[in-house]
C-alpha cells in the first residue's frame, strides 16, 4: 500500500461549495493540514479561479492543477507573522531589517552549504524580472541565448520580447529520466554562440535534478566558450531524498562567480509565490553593479522588498524547515502514487523512473498518437482536468503533459482515475 492513502477514504473530493469550489465534506477526520481541500473562493487564487466552471453546474468540478503553486497553507508562523503585522492597519513604506539578508544567507548555507554574503545578495521582484534584467545588462539585441528544452515557458517570451536569438539545445528522453547531451550541447555553442545560458536547475518541466558533475560539466563548457550563466535554482528546496541538488555556487569557482547570477526565492519552497519576492546572488562585484544600473534603468529596483515580502520571507527562511520537511514528504507521497497507479493501470504514459525534484509529473502520453489539440480536448473537456500541455514548454513538450501535484491526495486520486476511465480499453 502507497502510505497515507487510505486517508483518501475519509475525503469525498465531489463536495463543492455555494461558489462551485471543490472541498472535502469532512475535514474534523483529517489528520495531515495537506489531505484538506481548500475553500478558494474569494482569494483572487489564478490556479482556482478558472476551477470554478458556473456555466456548466452540471458537469463534475474543475480540477486545478497548472500553475507552480501549492494547495496547502503556508507555515504557521509566517501566517501569524503576517496577521500579526497586517493586524496594525498602518501600511506606509518600509525598510529592510539586516535580519533578513542575515535569514536568507543562513538558509542556504545550512541546507546547501554555500556562503553568500549581505552585499552579494539582491532582494527583487520575482525571478522572471530578474532574468529579463541579466538579458539586458550582459547581452546584446539580437544575440543568442541557449536553453535547454523542454522549458519553463515564459523564457521563451523573455528572450523574443528582449529581441534576442533562441538557441535551443534539447534534453534526451533516456529510459528512465531525461538527460543532457553534452557534446550536443558545446556543439550548439560553438556553432550558435550564445552569450547566456539560461540553466533551469532543477529542471521544470522534466523534474531533473541535476547531479554535481552534470552541473560542472555544464558550467564548465560555457566558460570555455565565455557564456554568462544566469542560473534559476527557484526548485532548489524541492528535492526528493533520491536525489542531492547542487547549486552553481557550490562548485565555488571564481572565474564561474565572476559571469554568473543565481537566482533564488522562498516562493515554490514555502507556497509563497503570490508575493512575489526573490533573492538574486551575484558574486562579483562589477556584474553586481551592471545588473543593479540595468535594473534601476529599467524602473524595477526601488525600495527592497517591502514589509509583506520581507516578514514572509525572513520568517519562512528562519521557522521553516520542518513544515519543509513535511511538505516535500507528502508530495513525495502524491508522486509516489501517481507513478504506481499510472504504471498498474496506464502504463502506455512514460514518466521518470523516480522523482527527483519539483512537484510536476512529467508525463509523456505519445504513445497513444494524439495530437496535441485531441491531448488538451481530452484532458479539459473529458477529463475536466486543468493541466499543462507540454508542448506550451516548446516543440520538444507536444505530446506531453504537465501536472502539479502539490495538492490534496483526494484531487490527485481524482485526476488519475479520470484520466483512467478516459484511457482504459
Ligand atoms: C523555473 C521557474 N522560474 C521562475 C518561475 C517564476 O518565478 P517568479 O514568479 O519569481 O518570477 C517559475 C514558476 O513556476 C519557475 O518554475
Amino acid at each position: 500500500m502507497i502510505s497515507g492513502i487510505t486517508v483518501l477514504n475519509r475525503a469525498p473530493v465531489h463536495q463543492v461549495s455555494a461558489n462551485g469550489n471543490l472541498l472535502s465534506a469532512n475535514t474534523a477526520a483529517i489528520s495531515n493540514s495537506r489531505d484538506r481541500i481548500p475553500d478558494m473562493g474569494n482569494t483572487l487564487s489564478l490556479k482556482w479561479q478558472r476551477s470554478v466552471d458556473s456555466a456548466n453546474p452540471d458537469k463534475l468540478p474543475l480540477l486545478p492543477l497548472w500553475i507552480a503553486d501549492m494547495d496547502f497553507e503556508t507555515v504557521p508562523t509566517v501566517k501569524e507573522a503576517l496577521q500579526q503585522r497586517l493586524a496594525n492597519g498602518v501600511y506606509g513604506y518600509s525598510y529592510t531589517p539586516d535580519s533578513y539578508k542575515a535569514a536568507v544567507s543562513e538558509w542556504f548555507k545550512d541546507r546547501f552549504n554555500y556562503s553568500v554574503r549581505a552585499n552579494e545578495i539582491i532582494p527583487f521582484s520575482g525571478v522572471i524580472p530578474a532574468i529579463i534584467t541579466a538579458i539586458h545588462a550582459f547581452t546584446k539585441p539580437g544575440s543568442g541565448i541557449i536553453l535547454q528544452t523542454p522549458v519553463y515557458h515564459p523564457f521563451y517570451k523573455a528572450v523574443s520580447s528582449t529581441g534576442r536569438r533562441l538557441i535551443r539545445s534539447p534534453l534526451i528522453q533516456g529510459k528512465n529520466r531525461f538527460e543532457i547531451d553534452f557534446a550536443a550541447f558545446e556543439r550548439t555553442i560553438e556553432a550558435e554562440h550564445p552569450e547566456l545560458f539560461i540553466l533551469c536547475s532543477p529542471h521544470n518541466p522534466t523534474g531533473r535534478v541535476f547531479s554535481k558533475d552534470e552541473i560542472t560539466a555544464l558550467t564548465d563548457i560555457c566558460l570555455k566558450h565565455g557564456v554568462f550563466i544566469v542560473a534559476d535554482e527557484i526548485h532548489s528546496d524541492i528535492v526528493f531524498p533520491s536525489s542531492a541538488f547542487t547549486s552553481v555556487l557550490n562548485l565555488e569557482n571564481d572565474r564561474l562567480n565572476d559571469r554568473l547570477i543565481v537566482c533564488t526565492s522562498p516562493s515554490k519552497t514555502f507556497n509563497l509565490a503570490g508575493i512575489a519576492n526573490a533573492n538574486i546572488f551575484i558574486k562579483n562585484a562589477e556584474t553586481r553593479t551592471r545588473f543593479l544600473d540595468t535594473a534601476e534603468s529599467l524602473g524595477l529596483h526601488g525600495h527592497g522588498p517591502n514589509f509583506i515580502q520581507s516578514i514572509a520571507t525572513e520568517t519562512a527562511y528562519r521557522t521553516g524547515s520542518y513544515w519543509l520537511k513535511e511538505t516535500l514528504s507528502y508530495i513525495k507521497d502524491n508522486l509516489s502514487y501517481a507513478y504506481y497507479r499510472l504504471d498498474e493501470e496506464l502504463p502506455d504514459i512514460w514518466h521518470s523512473a523516480v522523482p527527483e525534484g519539483t512537484y510536476f509529473l512529467w508525463l509523456d502520453f505519445r504513445k497513444y498518437g494524439f495530437s496535441d489539440a485531441e491531448l488538451e480536448k481530452l484532458l479539459l473537456t473529458e477529463c475536466r482536468i486543468q493541466a499543462n500541455q507540454g508542448y506550451i514548454f516548446g516543440k520538444e513538450g507536444s505530446g506531453f503533459v504537465r501536472i502539479n501535484a502539490a495538492c490534496p491526495r483526494a484531487i490527485l486520486k481524482e485526476a488519475i482515475d479520470r484520466l483512467v476511465r478516459a484511457l482504459k480499453c
